[in-house]
């Protein structure tokens, strides 16, 4: 029986996750969950599970939930989140929140021996340097649960490292693969929303649209698999079948092939090293006409070459490219700012950065703050124009 703590559980990956666990009442029990602010779903996921722990972002959501449930233990804030993914119950942290919050929980979850499921990939992005080298020295496991890099870790199982010439991973191209230079400038918030093939929190769902996620998703790779970034591929697939790819240097290809579902990603990371039977959605390979690959476009897609630029330059300059994209992302969820400003906030706060390698977690957080700030300065000077 592995015990798990949910960090996020109201969250698409949390609320899947809870599926899985639900699914499989002889492997897993949930001993805790962790949301910002949606009580209600709270209270539901708390009536269905019964966990010993949960924890809420602000008081007044620890009240709210205490009032609807009638719990009077509600862990609050950065403590409650460091305390749940610490607990000595817990075997297994699914770290699955937005925004950067989590990164010393997890920090500390690591340094506690917890076993690792992780979803949020900004966190690898901020300071994956620090958290590989402290999985290794804590002699813990991280797995992850980004599909990509789920479909990475399980093409890898068992090949040694100096048989990799190149990992590959995919992208469907997101909401707006198909539209011109012309189109996308007058692009909606439904249509950018409109993800062809996964259904994901608002913030993915937008750095899928303007394919920042598979830049993310780059800098994740290296870190989780110690593969120099002149290796890690990107291809748009928009059959999405696919969802990454190892090349051996004797020339031999293996792909991963799945459903557009991550409760599967979930459950191996949850069931790894063993697989776990199931009865979710099968792929069926007569019913799939093509299997289709593009080069990906950086002209159309700047973001993308932000991202790898920033990926190129090192440590704290992919630190500044994920707090400005954060604070942009959700300007423009807001109505603060278009869908192609987006870019210009990231590369103008990138402008005004000179890259560090190799930040402690102190320098990490300041130089998070920074881009935060700086980013979300330039927003408002845009908006009170
Ligand atoms: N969705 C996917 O299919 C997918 C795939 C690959 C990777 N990921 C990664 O997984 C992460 C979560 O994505 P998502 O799509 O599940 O996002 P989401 O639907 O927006 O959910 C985010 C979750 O984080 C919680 N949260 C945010 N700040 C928190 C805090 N300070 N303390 C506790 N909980 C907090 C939210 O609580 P409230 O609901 O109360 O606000 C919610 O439960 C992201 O890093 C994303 O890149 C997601």
């Amino acid at each position: 029986m592995r015990r798990v703590a949910v960090l996020g559980s109201t969250g698409s990956i949390g609320r899947n996750t809870l599926d899985v666990i639900a699914s499989h009442p002889d492997e897993l029990q949930l001993i805790g969950i962790a949301a910002r602010s949606r009580v209600d779903l709270l209270a539901q996921q708390l009536a269905q599970f019964a966990p010993a722990v949960v924890s809420v972002w602000e008081e007044e959501k620890a009240r709210e939930l205490s009032r609807l449930t009638g719990r009077s233990q509600i862990l609050v804030g950065p403590e409650g989140l460091m305390a749940l993914a610490t607990d000595p119950r817990v075997d297994v942290v699914v770290v699955a929140t937005s925004g950067h919050d989590a990164l010393i929980p997890l920090i500390r979850a690591i340094q506690a021996g917890k076993r690792i499921a992780l979803a949020s990939k900004e966190l690898l992005v901020m300071a994956g340097e620090l958290i590989m080298r402290l999985v290794k020295e804590h002699g813990t496991s991280l797995v992850p649960i980004d599909s990509e890099h789920a479909a990475l870790f399980q093409c890898l199982q068992g090949v040694d490292p100096s048989h990799i010439e190149r990992l590959v991973i995919t992208g469907s191209g997101g909401a707006l693969w198909m539209k011109t230079p012309a189109a996308l400038q007058t692009v909606t918030r439904d249509e950018v929303l409109a993800h062809p093939k996964w259904q994901m929190g608002r913030k993915i769902t937008v750095d899928s649209a303007t394919l920042m996620n598979k830049g993310l998703e780059v800098i994740e790779a290296r870190w989780l698999f110690g593969v120099p970034l002149e290796r890690i591929r990107i291809v748009i697939h928009p059959e999405a079948a696919i969802h990454a790819l190892i090349e051996l240097v004797d020339g031999t290809i293996m792909a991963q092939m799945s459903p557009c579902d991550m409760r599967l990603p979930i459950q191996y990371a949850l069931s790894f090293p063993t697989r776990w039977a199931n009865a979710l959605p099968r792929l069926s390979l007569t019913q799939m006409k093509s299997l289709r690959f593009f080069e990906p476009d950086l002209t159309r897609f700047p973001c993308l070459r932000l991202a790898l630029q920033a990926a190129r330059a090192g440590g704290s300059a992919c630190v500044v490219l994920n707090g400005a994209n954060d604070v942009a992302v959700h300007a423009y969820l807001d109505d603060q700012i278009a869908f192609l400003d987006i870019p210009t906030i990231i590369e103008e706060t990138l402008e005004q950065h000179t890259p560090a390698a190799s930040l402690t977690l102190d320098e990490v957080l300041s130089v998070d703050a920074w881009a935060r700030r700086t980013a979300q300065e330039r927003i408002l000077q845009w908006s009170t124009r």
